[in-house]
């Protein structure tokens, strides 16, 4: 049962089919709205600071010359148009158009509309505004959001209960009286100039799991399901948390690298083991795998000409050069991707580079090339971490990624990694190759590591074991996302707020002489 069958319930009224929520011009998350017309899941991303992308989705298709926004410097006077090219695949019920506006000025503010903003019905579409990123050697001070592996909240997603069928031992899930980590991020919008989340986004693949537990009802034909059933509920999910991170993405840049979640629609396979059935690749419908519906949502600044633009890329944002990296395929060398065919989690997705050894070359060439006199502060974000307190299973960290990644961000000396997959939180000491850096957080020639998977999804989060003597700070019992701020050249602090009341509840500065 999803969202506007619980809604209907709720209300009284008998459940009636999806895409009937003509009973409210509010356009409600992951619902077709009556106009499909209307403009939605707008989102920004940088391209770099004189570039930006604005993509938004609709139910209806556009052609090249209606897909446009118009945008500019005042308000009152949106003189610029830009046009945007339309993408959709096989089992979307969206069309994806992404706009590239270009010579735009570093560091200002621009308004823009999307079209048909102005359609009959449409609802919530205001005139959105957002800031370019800092020319590269701007040097004041900004801070950054990061999140990783969150997922839908509220109904179809993380709330105060599993379904029924659960097994085995979860967290207990979110508290009615918090705030969820979407509405804690929405509540601090005014605190952070960007979102970075690299991966685990929306976890619409839980749709099979969340079904085969009972979530979304009892009957047979609920838990039991279908191709015609998985293909559309992955759809209504991924619309869903899009819808719900919309107040943050039309103003923020939100940038993105992929993770597990984002490769298929069975979640790496789930079984329903009361009625002994094992969903496989088998039940995703074509345009429902190889990162299919990753690919066409996003538009990152990597390569435009190549499929792994989304999956590795750079930027600079003033005194920070911040670099994404893809934990899931391509790790080059002799490695295959954990999501690789062959990997050990099985989704056979990927490859993404036009050879082998293409992302470690490219991260290789990219880093020795960053001007650490305009750019300092270099920070990459991956999703699958090889730090964890007490793990060394590969399911859970990735030490092929660690092999691959680690020696290229000692060697260039990277300032921060962040990364998640483990929903948890776990600060590190500075430390390489697991050599604790002796100077610790005043000038470590170490990367400074945090693991900060505890954004949230139906699954609630992981238990971390005892620290290990390289983990400076733990915390498995809260949701949460993290502020970075970079002061100046020389400091960066990093704060872990709790979702629930949006509290600071681990802060560090790390000093870099940055000489
Ligand atoms: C809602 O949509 C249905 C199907 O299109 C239609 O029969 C019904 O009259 C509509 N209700 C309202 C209040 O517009
Ligand atoms: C920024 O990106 C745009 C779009 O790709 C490009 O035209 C422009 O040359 C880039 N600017 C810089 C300084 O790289
Ligand atoms: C786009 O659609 C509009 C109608 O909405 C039509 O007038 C126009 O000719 C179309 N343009 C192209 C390039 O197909
Ligand atoms: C499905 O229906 C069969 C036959 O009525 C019943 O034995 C089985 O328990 C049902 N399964 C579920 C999950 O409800
Ligand atoms: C697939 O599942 C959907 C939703 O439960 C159901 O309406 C439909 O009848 C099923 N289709 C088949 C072929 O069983
Ligand atoms: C479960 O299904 C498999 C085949 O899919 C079958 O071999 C096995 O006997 C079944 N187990 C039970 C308990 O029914
Ligand atoms: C759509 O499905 C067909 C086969 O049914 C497949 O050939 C095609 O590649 C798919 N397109 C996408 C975008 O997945
Ligand atoms: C891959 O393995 C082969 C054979 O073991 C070895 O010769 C080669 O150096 C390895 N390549 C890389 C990039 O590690
Ligand atoms: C996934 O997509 C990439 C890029 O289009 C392609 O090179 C690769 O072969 C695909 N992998 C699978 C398993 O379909
Ligand atoms: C974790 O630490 C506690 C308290 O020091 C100890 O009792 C427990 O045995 C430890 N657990 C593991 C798995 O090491
Ligand atoms: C950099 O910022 C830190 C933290 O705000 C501050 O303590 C330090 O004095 C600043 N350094 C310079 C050179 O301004
Ligand atoms: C905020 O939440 C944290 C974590 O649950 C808790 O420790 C703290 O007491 C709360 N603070 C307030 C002011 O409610
Ligand atoms: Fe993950």
């Amino acid at each position: 049962m999803l969202v506007v069958a619980a809604l209907l319930g709720a209300l009284g009224v008998a459940a009636a089919p999806i895409n009937q929520a003509n009973f409210t011009y509010v356009h409600v998350p992951g619902t077709v709205p009556l106009n499909g017309l209307e403009p939605l899941q707008q989102r920004l991303s940088y391209v770099n600071s004189t570039a930006m992308f604005v993509s938004w989705n609709t139910y209806a298709s556009l052609n090249s010359s209606e897909a446009t926004v118009v945008y500019g410097t005042d308000p009152f006077n949106l003189k610029y148009t830009a046009h945007a090219e339309s993408l959709t695949y096989n089992t979307s019920r969206t069309w994806n158009h992404h706009a590239l506006l270009t010579e735009l000025k570093p560091k200002t503010d621009y308004w823009y509309r999307v079209a048909y903003t102005n359609c009959y019905a449409c609802t919530n579409i205001p005139t959105y505004k957002f800031t370019t990123a800092r020319a590269p050697g701007d040097e004041s001070p900004y801070s950054v959001a990061v999140v990783i592996d969150l997922g839908t909240m509220g109904a179809d997603g993380l709330s105060d209960h599993y379904g029924p069928y659960i097994t085995g031992s979860h967290h207990i899930p979110w508290k009615k009286d918090e705030s969820n980590t979407i509405q804690s991020m929405i509540q601090n919008l005014d605190t952070y100039d960007a979102v970075l989340h690299p991966g685990d986004i929306a976890y619409s693949d839980y749709f099979i799991k969340q079904s085969v537990q009972g979530y979304f009802g009892t009957s047979n034909a609920s838990v039991i399901v279908n191709k015609t059933a998985v293909a559309e509920g992955y759809e209504i999910l991924l619309e869903e948390f899009y819808d719900q991170m919309q107040p943050i993405t039309a103003v923020k840049p939100y940038m993105v690298t992929a993770g597990n979640h984002e490769a298929n629609c069975d979640n790496g396979g789930t079984s329903d083991s009361r009625n002994n059935i094992t969903y496989g690749l088998d039940i995703c419908m074509p345009g429902q795998y190889n990162f299919t519906g990753f690919i066409n949502h996003w538009r990152m600044p990597g390569n435009p000409t190549e499929a792994n633009r989304n999956f590795w890329y750079s930027y600079d944002d003033g005194m920070v050069h911040v670099v994404f990296f893809d934990t899931e395929t391509d790790l080059g060398g002799n490695f295959t991707g954990p999501d690789e065919p062959g990997g050990f989690y099985g989704e056979d997705s990927g490859p993404f580079g036009t050879y082998k050894n293409e992302q470690i070359d490219w991260l290789k060439k990219d880093l020795a090339a960053v001007d650490r006199k305009k750019t300092p502060w270099v920070i990459a974000m991956g999703h699958r971490p090889w730090y964890v307190s007490g793990t060394n299973v590969s399911s859970t960290v990735c030490l092929e990624c660690q092999q691959a990644f680690e020696p290229i961000f000692v060697e260039y000396g990277v300032d921060l990694i962040m990364q998640g997959h483990v929903h948890a939180y776990q600060r590190n000491k500075p430390m390489a190759n697991y050599y604790v850096d002796p100077n610790g957080l005043n000038n470590p020639s170490s990367p400074l590591t945090i693991l900060n998977g505890a954004g949230g999804h139906y699954d609630g989060l992981d238990t971390l074991l005892n620290a290990t003597q390289w983990s400076a700070y733990q915390n498995d019992q809260l949701y949460g996302w993290s502020r970075i701020t970079f002061h100046n050249r020389t400091h960066m602090t990093h704060q872990f707020i709790a979702s629930g009341n949006s509290t600071v509840i681990d802060e560090v500065t790390l000093y870099k002489e940055h000489k």
